[in-house]
């Protein structure tokens, strides 16, 4: 081929030779902003207040090691084997046990597996949603759900929460808003026990008036429920599908239950939508994996998991009684939080004027590290809110953490005080009503 020759590509200088290639929906697929500070984050010395990874030390990896060797020897041939794209029928069988406990009667044929419970979400948007649908979704939302809905070309509708979670009248508006605007809702997602990031949990009283409006606008409802059994004080709320079979397709994981590492999830759907996702799976994976799959099994039938998750929430509990009692020993007036009965997170609402992603380098540096608050916004709002995570590190390192951080935000408050914002860009945070407001 000639120097000239019409086939020869044109040499360019792109850091990305593949760009002009790519989908459009890749576009936007960014790496986080915050990635870069996340690496520093990891290391010892900094107080991370960041990640929410389960606290599998909880665990007793003995016996799992057990289980996972017996599993090998005794069934192997099958654990090592490709299986049914809808998942194994004892643990959809098993699942359905599982999800008694929170007022569900389903039957395993509505169940299908998935690798964790994000591909849950990546499933049900890609049979329901084309470019341009809408999604509602409450404010702030879980960022692995928002980034799918994004990957999906979605529209993410935010509706305002408060102390008891999402706001009926908000959601009611919301779909009004958008019907109006001669736009689809596909529907709603929602998050109601333990929120991530917001700490807070559905009333039942809401569950039951989001329902409501719900049926009347024939929006479904996508309950995404992996904290449900990690509550400190209380029996598990009722789930959202237990009262409403037809129009919610619930979520599930045995990731904050179990470990993640397995990647079991599990959607329960109408059977009709049921179908659909097992197609959608065959196409994804051909089947979830099968050794997780029945590892996670031999676990549920080996094993005191009632037991298990009992100790993992005696331990978050006192990492969470930890954060919040040092929250009200360090944090400077203006500062407020949720109270979280249960799960990995609580919200932070910050004074007036700190931009809690323009802080973030300062914090590093302070040697604690938390997720700002526009993470979890599709549309730029939540500068002055972050996300703190109590799941991981001991009370005292969480207690040190909040003492740094608190350091960090005072320090911030003299700087405007002194000087005027901290941030160049003055945040869309402040206008949007918060959980804390009560
Ligand atoms: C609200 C919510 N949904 C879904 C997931 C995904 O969990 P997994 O895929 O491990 O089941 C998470 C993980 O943190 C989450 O917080």
């Amino acid at each position: 081929m000639s120097d000239t020759s019409p086939l020869r590509p044109t040499r360019r200088t792109r850091l990305d030779s593949y760009v002009d290639r790519y989908a459009a929906r890749t576009q936007g697929m960014k790496a986080s902003e915050i990635r870069a500070l996340f690496a520093v984050a990891s290391r010892p010395e900094v107080v991370s207040l960041a990640g929410g990874m389960p606290n599998i030390s909880a665990l007793p990896i003995d016996a799992v090691a057990e289980t996972l060797g017996d599993l090998t020897r005794s069934n192997g041939a099958m654990a090592l084997q490709y299986g049914s794209g809808q998942g194994d029928p004892r643990l959809r069988e098993q699942i359905c046990d599982v999800m008694a406990l929170e007022g569900i009667s389903a039957h395993p044929d509505d169940v299908v597996v998935t690798v964790g419970s994000q591909q849950a979400v990546d499933l049900v948007t890609r049979i329901f949603c084309d470019p341009g649908d809408v999604v509602i979704c409450e404010a702030p939302s879980y960022v692995g759900a928002l980034g799918v809905f994004h990957a999906y070309e979605c529209d993410v509708v935010h509706v305002e929460m408060d102390g008891q979670g999402l706001v009926p009248r908000s959601l009611e508006q919301a779909i009004v808003a958008v019907a109006a605007a001669g736009r689809r809702s596909k529907f709603l997602y929602t998050i109601p026990n333990f929120h991530n990031p917001a700490g807070v949990t559905l009333s039942a009283q809401r569950r039951t008036q989001i329902l409501d409006i719900c049926a009347q606008a024939d929006l479904l409802v996508l309950e995404d429920n992996p904290y449900g059994l990690l509550g400190f004080d209380a029996e598990p709320m009722r789930a959202m599908r237990a009262d409403d079979p037809a129009h919610v397709i619930y979520l599930g994981s045995f990731s904050k239950t179990f470990a993640p590492g397995f990647r079991v999830g599990w959607v329960l759907a109408p059977h009709a939508v049921r179908e659909k996702l097992v197609l959608a799976q065959e196409s994804a994976t051909l089947c979830p994996p099968t050794f997780s799959q029945l590892a996670v099994s031999a676990y549920l039938e080996h094993h005191d998991w009632r037991g298990q998750i009992k100790s993992f929430n005696e331990m978050y509990r006192e990492r969470r009684d930890s954060m919040l009692a040092a929250l009200d020993e360090f944090m400077p007036a203006g500062a407020s939080w949720t109270v979280p009965g249960g799960g990995f997170y609580v919200w932070v609402t910050l004074p007036e004027g700190v931009d809690s992603k323009t802080m973030l380098p300062r914090a590093v540096t302070s040697r604690v590290a938390y997720v700002p608050g526009t993470a979890f916004y599709a549309d730029g709002f939540g500068s002055r809110s972050l996300r703190l995570s109590y799941c991981h590190p001991t009370p005292d390192r969480i207690r040190e953490g909040v003492r740094r951080l608190a350091g960090v935000i005072s320090a911030d408050l003299e700087l405007r005080e002194t000087f005027g914002t901290t941030s160049a860009t003055l945040t869309r945070g402040d206008e949007r009503p918060h959980p804390d407001l009560e």
